[in-house]
């Protein structure tokens, strides 16, 4: 079996150094937009779920009252509101500092979907190097990128449902109202279950929780 080090010489998508660096493993500013962007998405899917209930896409599916935010519809939709300003500001910092410090690139690309799956198997065979939280793997590139697609399209979906007469080509690039709230509820669906995968991969890896919390 090869070596990180020898995959990584021969293509530097397939594995992480196993050598740990040192210094800060997450600036300050990506630690702060993580946390709030964090915050915002959990507010914005609890209260969701509440103004949700109150009228179902899918008459026989409705979510605990004891598990969404809100407690009515119109406190759900002003958590919903409140907490959709700060995902949007805060995720608009996020990427932007990201793309200006060319972090983004350095960060998460190239990514391939044989890395992908390479990184996946790795993973599931228990050979895949976590030493340098530094450097992320392939499905650690495919998950975040992905979850950073699925923001942007809950809120061009949210907006396609809250301010529908003023943008009707967004509305009809969703296939109508009715079809833009099952775009929003697929979109959260897909969060939920990045949120899911992302905790139990942070469960395994819990040093990854302190250099998101103290940088290093
Ligand atoms: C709820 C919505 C969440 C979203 C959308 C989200 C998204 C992300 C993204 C995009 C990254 C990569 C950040 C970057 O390097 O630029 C990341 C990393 C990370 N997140 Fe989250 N996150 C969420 C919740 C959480 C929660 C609740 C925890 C902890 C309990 C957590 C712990 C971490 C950790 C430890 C990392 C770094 C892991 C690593 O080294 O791969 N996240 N998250």
């Amino acid at each position: 079996m090869a070596t990180p080090h020898a995959l990584r010489d021969r293509d530097p998508q397939l594995a992480p150094p196993a050598v740990p660096q040192p210094g800060t493993i997450h600036p300050l500013w990506v630690r702060v937009t993580h946390w709030l962007n964090a915050l915002a998405a959990i507010l914005m899917m609890l209260s969701g779920w509440r103004i949700y209930d109150a009228s179902p896409i899918f008459p026989a599916f409705r979510f605990p009252t004891d598990i969404t935010l809100g407690g009515w519809l119109g406190g759900a939709l002003q958590w919903h509101f409140a907490a959709m300003w700060l995902l949007v500001f805060n995720g608009l910092l996020y990427l932007a500092l990201n793309l200006a410090s060319g972090r983004f690139v350095r960060k998460f690309l190239p990514v391939s979907p044989r890395a992908v799956l390479h990184d996946f198997i790795a993973a599931l065979t228990g050979k895949l190097s976590h030493a340098d939280l530094r450097v992320y793997n392939a499905v650690q590139k495919f998950a975040y990128l992905f979850v950073v697609c699925d923001l942007i399209a809950l809120v061009l979906s949210g907006l396609a449902i809250w301010k529908s007469v003023q943008f009707p080509l967004l509305r009809e690039l969703m296939g109508g109202y009715d079809n833009a709230r099952i775009v929003h509820f697929c979109a959260m669906s897909l969060m939920a279950a990045f949120i899911a995968v992302h905790l139990a991969m942070v469960a395994l890896v819990p040093r990854s929780l302190l250099a998101m919390l103290r940088g290093r």
